[in-house]
């Protein structure tokens, strides 16, 4: 029973499905994704309207149970004692973390503003990184289990007018990937996946080019792909690994000449 929901997304009994940001719009296409294939799905988020709003179109889309939580991240604590208490209630084989907040420089701002700074690492980097540990301690005792964790192209490169995000997804690409390391030997997988662009209202929000703009409902299903071989690192579309490489490959000065000279005017 416990295998195949890891295999497929489908049983006849499934364990609920543990979709964090499932109230946003790579969330919620995750949400309907499973949900055609029959799953049952614990949709957590923040604004109850919007969960709802998903929970039914689920439930429409096939999936054997919806239930939702709605909480802020930001309260770490509180949001650990309810992983606590979910996957005491139903234990969960497969977590998958795609809550975030984007944010870049305001115009003819020095550095990004410090309250800001502070929620995007509360949200992008402590919240996310809290929940994969408490549920790949408990998961390692099941000696099952499945984390899913959503970064960011963007940790790839020192974005001078984007630290925060770029910074706060570098620090959970690197804790992701070192939960991996550390889960393996106990039957946990873990998945980082580091996106380039994809067409939801968080994203059009910021200006500029957006190269190879992905759907959400193609990042879901090529996400949902990646969990089922357990693949370590997913990095789509492909060209932004290319990206990487290059970031890595150059030297210092034509990095940063680089980066500046892609940082959008006023920036
Ligand atoms: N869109 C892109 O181009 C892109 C590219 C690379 C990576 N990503 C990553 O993909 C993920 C999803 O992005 P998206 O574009 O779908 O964004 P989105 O529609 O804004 O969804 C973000 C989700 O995070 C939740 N969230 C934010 N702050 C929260 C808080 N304090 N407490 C609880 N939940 C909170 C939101 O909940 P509420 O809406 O209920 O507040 C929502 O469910 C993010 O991690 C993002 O960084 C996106």
């Amino acid at each position: 029973m416990k295998q195949s929901i890891l295999r497929n997304g489908l049983n006849n009994n499934p364990k609920p499905i543990l979709l964090i940001g499932a109230s946003g719009e790579l969330g919620g296409a995750l949400a309907t994704h499973y949900a055609t294939l029959g799953a049952a799905l614990c949709l957590w988020g923040r604004d109850a309207d919007r969960l709802a709003t998903i929970a039914n179109a689920c439930r429409i889309a096939g999936a054997t149970r919806v239930d939702v939580r709605s909480l802020d991240l930001r309260d770490v604590d509180a949001t650990i004692a309810a992983i606590a208490r979910d996957d005491d209630t139903e234990p969960f084989d497969l977590a998958i973390i795609a809550s975030g907040l984007g944010d870049i420089k305001a115009v003819g701002a020095l550095v990004e503003d410090a309250a800001q700074v502070a929620q995007l690492g509360l949200v992008n980097f402590v919240a996310p990184s809290a929940i994969a540990a408490e549920l790949g301690a408990r998961m390692a005792k099941r000696k099952l289990g499945k984390i899913v964790i959503i970064g960011s192209a963007a940790a790839f490169h020192a974005l001078p007018f984007a630290i925060a995000y770029a910074g706060s997804k570098a620090g959970l690409a690197r804790f992701a990937d070192a939960l991996r390391i550390n889960l393996r030997p106990h039957g946990v997988f873990v998945t980082l996946v580091s996106p380039g662009f994809i067409d939801t209202a968080a994203a059009r929000k910021v200006a500029g080019p957006k190269p190879m703009l992905m759907s959400p409902a193609r990042a879901a299903r090529l996400i949902a792909q990646a969990t089922q071989r357990g693949q370590a690192h997913l990095i789509t579309p492909w060209p932004f690994a290319f990206l990487r490489l290059v970031d890595r490959a150059l030297p210092r000065f034509a990095r940063d000449w680089l980066l500046r000279a892609l940082t959008p005017p006023g920036r």
